[in-house]
């Protein structure tokens, strides 16, 4: 496989890349080295250039060498376009049309064509689909960040209106027009990216970046570091909640001296430590870096916080380890309570260096404090809710240690290698199409958790067994949204649905001919709106006791999700009834309430697709083990419970037809398949 990255934004070289050096040149530089890096460990992997743009000038002459080796497979290649000189990311637009010239003629003159271009950041995706247009490589997409998301999240704060209009121009044709989109979180994939016009979330892919946290489950304090923070405090022993992030606005750092000098019983806890960039003079900071750090100033002031807020004027890159671990040894807690963070790579370095985590719940993080388990989510514009999980997690006894082993599992969860080796599986597969059935003549739709997945021999023994079933249409029934699904099918080499619903069967979406991307059913979509009043649900059982809401990922435009026991979900419906509103409940594993519109559940969606693909109810086989399940097995004439059921399925008295396999998981669904196919009815 040959691969050709697009990376033009900010000052690109294979060695020590001066990160800061411009505004642009950021995150997404060490995001590629490192993704390169790893992919050139794959042997299925020949050759991989980042094309990059030339310019010489101030930045030095590394940015001017046309080709740069970075390691035997792996290199950089530099083309000049219109204008000779460094331009920042906002001026870019200008060089589309030179730069996509140029790599079409590299292309020509290469011995073998890339098997496809990768594009980072909206302007290379511009130039990526003139190149398809031209030679007809398909490509993918990664974003970074998204200018939407940053002009919602900055509102009137946000910088030059017209660049950032540019900027979210091309990224609609980078989603129209990607094969693939791999974003790094299920929020960026589900939330961020569902304000574009163009978006469709069967073209994403949640892929989480890579992390190198070796040197931060090593940090250290450091003499020289602790004392030039004890020498801002009065009591320098006290716990330290700490926050690292430069002065610019969507990093909300006022938000967080505002909740400590709003909240006296926090002062009285913790002391306040501000490591915000490095400074010289104030007013040789530039793009709104001054003011912000003129207002957290003010602040500081303001509550007259002296002697329990340290705000040191620089610090050296390598202190970061130093600085994670002076706020270990105190007991402390790091805090991100930025407007929105895309990612939150800081968040991952802290937890390694054993601190739990207070951070914002827009954007990456809820995704990291899901998977990891270490910290509160808090939204950013509460001062007394960021004030209040910090005192929690001070004073609740066992939080801490909870979150600090959440924590310790942030480096096996973010992974190169990992990242690579399912990237490489997307790539490989957009090259050799595995086209979706096109007239099966049976379908099976498993649930994924503890049917499906949940014992490995037994998803090894269903790869083979289906790789045989000629005429048999494979797909998944789950709570799950698209996105979480598709990541666990992924991560354990499930057999490839060719049609999946999600969120309890409120969407549906079918697998595209390419073979890897899905396209939502869109009259199903238009079916569950019916009598479905989203708002009003939420606010009828917004008063309902004992019922706590899911995340804000598990929330869908269909699906509203909270826990509760059956005494909660009995409430619920009476909430429901009482004000009239139609919703089907669903209550599953003794603790998930699922509350979707009511035509909506696995049963209706299952049948949706039977009707589409114009099968008879008996060629159709279920098989599931949970509560929610129930409505799919009811409505099934062939169901399937596997014998690792919960909810009392087994006796559920509309479920006598079902059939109880003796064997669990997806050996279960196996054995099932083959009862079903021995009784009369399906004797030819
Ligand atoms: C999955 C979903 C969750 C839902 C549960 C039961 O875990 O993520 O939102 O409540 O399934 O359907
Ligand atoms: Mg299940």
């Amino acid at each position: 496989m040959f691969i050709v990255h697009l990376a033009f934004q900010g000052c690109l070289r294979g060695q020590d890349v001066a990160y800061g050096l411009t505004a642009d040149t950021g995150g997404h530089i060490r995001y590629l080295l490192d993704l390169v890096q790893a992919c050139a460990q794959d042997t299925t992997v020949d050759r991989i250039v980042i094309a990059t743009r030339l310019f010489a000038g101030a930045h030095g002459d590394d940015y001017a060498m046309p080709e740069e080796r970075i390691s035997g497979k792996a290199s950089i290649v530099r083309f000049a376009s219109t204008s000779p000189g460094y331009l920042p990311k906002e001026a870019l637009h200008g060089e589309v049309a030179s730069l996509s010239e140029a790599l079409i003629a590299w292309i020509a003159a290469q011995p073998v064509r890339p098997d496809v271009i990768h594009a980072h950041y909206a302007d290379a995706a511009v130039v990526a689909a003139r190149v398809e247009d031209r030679l007809g490589i398909p490509f993918v997409f990664t974003a970074h960040s998204l200018g939407r998301v940053k002009a919602r999240a900055l509102g009137h704060l946000a910088p030059d209106a017209a660049s950032l209009a540019h900027r979210i121009a091309a990224e609609e044709t980078a989603l129209a027009r990607a094969a693939l989109v791999i974003a790094s979180s299920r929020d960026e994939a589900e939330v961020q990216y569902a304000t574009y016009e163009s978006y469709d979330p069967g073209r994403i892919r949640v892929l989480p970046p890579g992390s190198d946290l070796a040197r931060f489950q090593a940090a250290r304090p450091c003499p020289r570091v602790d004392a030039t923070l004890d020498r801002f405090l009065r009591e320098p022993g006290k716990p330290a909640l700490l926050a690292l992030a430069r002065p610019v606005a969507r990093k909300n750092l006022a938000a967080l001296v505002a909740a400590y000098g709003e909240s006296p019983e926090l002062q009285a806890r913790a002391n306040l430590v501000l490591i915000a960039g490095t400074r010289g003079d104030l007013d040789d900071l530039d793009g709104g870096m001054a003011e912000t750090m003129r207002e957290l100033l003010d602040l500081i002031d303001r509550y007259d916080l002296y002697g329990r807020v340290a705000y040191p004027k620089t610090h050296r890159p390598e202190d970061v380890p130093a600085l994670y671990a002076y706020a270990r040894v105190r007991g402390g807690v790091f805090v991100n309570p930025a407007l929105n963070e895309p990612f939150g790579l800081t968040l991952l370095e802290a937890s390694a260096a054993g601190l739990p985590l207070v951070a914002t719940d827009s954007g990456g993080p809820n995704d990291i404090v899901e998977t990891c388990g270490n910290g509160l989510l808090v939204d950013p514009r509460a001062p007394d809710e960021i004030a209040r999980a910090c005192l929690r997690i001070l004073d609740e006894p066992g939080l801490r240690e909870r979150f600090v082993a959440g924590g310790a599992r942030a480096a096996a969860a973010y992974d190169w290698d990992r990242h690579a080796a399912r990237y490489h599986a997307l790539l490989r597969a957009l090259g050799a199409a595995e086209p979706p059935l096109g007239d099966p003549r049976q379908l099976l739709i498993c649930d994924i958790d503890n049917t499906l997945v949940g014992c490995d021999a037994g998803l090894s023994a269903f790869r083979l067994w289906r790789s045989e079933q000629e005429g048999l249409a494979f797909g998944v029934a789950t709570g799950r949204s698209f996105h979480s699904a598709m990541a666990i099918l992924e991560q354990q080499a499930s057999p490839r649905p060719q049609v999946m619903i999600t969120s309890v069967g409120s969407e549906i979406y079918h697998l595209d001919p390419n073979g890897v991307s899905y396209t939502a059913d869109a009259a199903w979509r238009t079916i569950v709106s019916r009598d479905w009043n989203r708002a009003a649900v939420q606010a009828a059982l917004s008063g309902v006791a004992d019922l706590t809401a899911q995340g804000p990922l598990e929330q869908r435009p269909h699906k509203l999700s909270y826990f509760g026991d059956a005494g909660s979900a009995r409430l619920a419906r009476g909430a429901l009834e009482a004000a009239g509103l139609p919703a089907s409940i669903i209550h599953s594993h003794g603790r998930y309430l699922d509350v979707l519109p009511p035509a909506a559940s696995k049963g209706t969606a299952v049948d949706h697709v039977r009707v589409l693909y114009g099968l008879s109810e008996d060629d159709v086989f279920v098989a599931g083990d949970s509560g929610n399940d129930v409505e799919m097995l009811r409505a099934g004439r062939q169901a399937i419970i596997v014998a690792n059921f919960s909810d009392d399925l087994a006796s559920h008295t509309a479920l006598k037809h079902s059939y109880v396999a003796r064997a669990t998981h997806a050996r279960g669904v196996i054995e099932g398949v083959a009862h079903f196919r021995k009784l009369p009815a399906h004797a030819d």
